[in-house]
């Protein structure tokens, strides 16, 4: 089976993509693929490396990029000194994936986990991982996917959108209270996420979401724990399955940030997550329940709060969720019993069923 794996892009999650396709095509099992890996520059070029990306990581905090320089590309770490080095090949776009059976498009957030590669690939009539047109659309966007799961009854904490150039009503700013979380609302990893705790922090808050998505969304504050569900589409047309949870836990910072999910030392979840037993069979099936909301396929993270008196609310989902060795997805499948080569090998697998 010849399987691209296609990484790096356009969005602002260019780097953890990188490091989620290394992840992934180290798990890749040479005797069962034939791996073609296709990288695409921030600019949106298309590439192929002519050496190993597998070693693609984050090193001492320094992130991987794929870059052009002078007409040739390289993927490169942003500090050329640490390893990750490689040189790469100019490729024609769509047609690098001629030949191929199936693609594997480990990119996250826009022009890549929002459905615009997903309607290329379904244009071309190749398979691909994860979620359709559709789902990965909807799920990108924080709003249509609180509106879609709540619509199916799946409860989500109170929010207000803010479209491009409108501003927060004093009646919002009432109902919402302080402290809320102002974010792009297509975005992931993080990027352009503020805690306000003053209302006199929220312009300087929406003007930074704002750089990432014209539409930004501000959510009242939960308080409780935060708890992360994989979901992966049922076999043989069975119903998606839930893995065990994780519970995010966070210490010195004041949210689960970039630097919290990606550069920190140690272990910032908790696997599996200590909850009461019927709290974890809600969370597993609203995950399930989102996933089917939004007709997702082969893959999603569903993450959600607990409040202190058991409340389970949806935070958002992630149609191409982070595979990093810090990510959580593989690491839930893993401790539900799914090792990560097994888990790709499904992911593929279902995407050619
Ligand atoms: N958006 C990042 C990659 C995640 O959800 O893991
Ligand atoms: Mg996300």
């Amino acid at each position: 089976t010849r399987v691209a794996v296609v990484f790096g892009g356009r969005s602002t999650e260019h780097a953890i993509s990188c490091v989620s396709a290394g992840s992934v095509l180290g798990a890749l099992d040479p005797d069962a693929y034939e791996v073609v890996p296709v990288g695409i520059t921030r600019e949106g070029a298309w590439v192929l490396p002519t050496a190993d990306p597998s070693r693609l990581s984050i090193a001492d905090g320094r992130l991987p990029e794929i870059t052009g320089q002078s007409g040739a590309a390289v993927v490169l770490p942003a500090d050329p000194t640490s390893n990750g080095l490689m040189v790469v090949d100019p490729a024609d776009g769509v047609s690098s994936l001629a030949g191929v059976d199936v693609v594997f498009p480990v990119l996250h957030g826009a022009y890549g986990e929002d459905g615009t590669i997903q309607g290329m690939l379904e244009m071309a009539g190749v398979p691909y991982v994860g979620a359709n047109v559709f789902a990965s659309a909807a799920g990108m966007d924080k709003e249509f996917t609180k509106k879609l799961a709540a619509a199916e009854g799946i409860p989500v904490g109170p929010y207000a959108v803010l479209r491009a150039g409108c501003s927060l009503s004093e009646a919002d700013k009432e109902r919402l209270g302080l402290p809320v979380f102002v974010k792009p609302s297509r975005a992931g990893s993080s990027y352009g996420i503020n805690k306000v705790s003053d209302w006199a922090e929220l312009d300087a808050a929406v003007a930074e979401a704002r750089q990432i998505d014209p539409k930004v969304l501000v959510e009242a504050a939960i308080v409780g724990r935060e708890i992360e569900c994989g979901v992966l589409e049922g076999e043989a047309g069975g119903a998606p399955e839930a893995s065990l949870l994780a519970e995010i836990v966070v210490s010195g910072h004041e949210f689960y940030d970039f630097e919290a999910k990606y550069l920190e030392d140690g272990d910032a979840y908790r696997l599996p997550a200590d909850l009461p037993a019927e709290v974890t069979r809600q969370v597993q099936e609203y995950a399930r329940r989102t996933f089917t909301a939004l007709d997702c396929a082969g893959l999603a993270r569903v993450d959600f709060f607990v409040t202190d008196d058991q409340q389970v609310l949806l935070n958002e989902i992630n149609t191409m969720p982070g595979f990093t060795p810090r990510s959580m997805f593989p690491l839930m499948w893993a401790a539900t019993g799914l090792e990560y080569p097994k888990m790709i090998d499904r992911l593929i697998r279902t995407a050619l069923s």
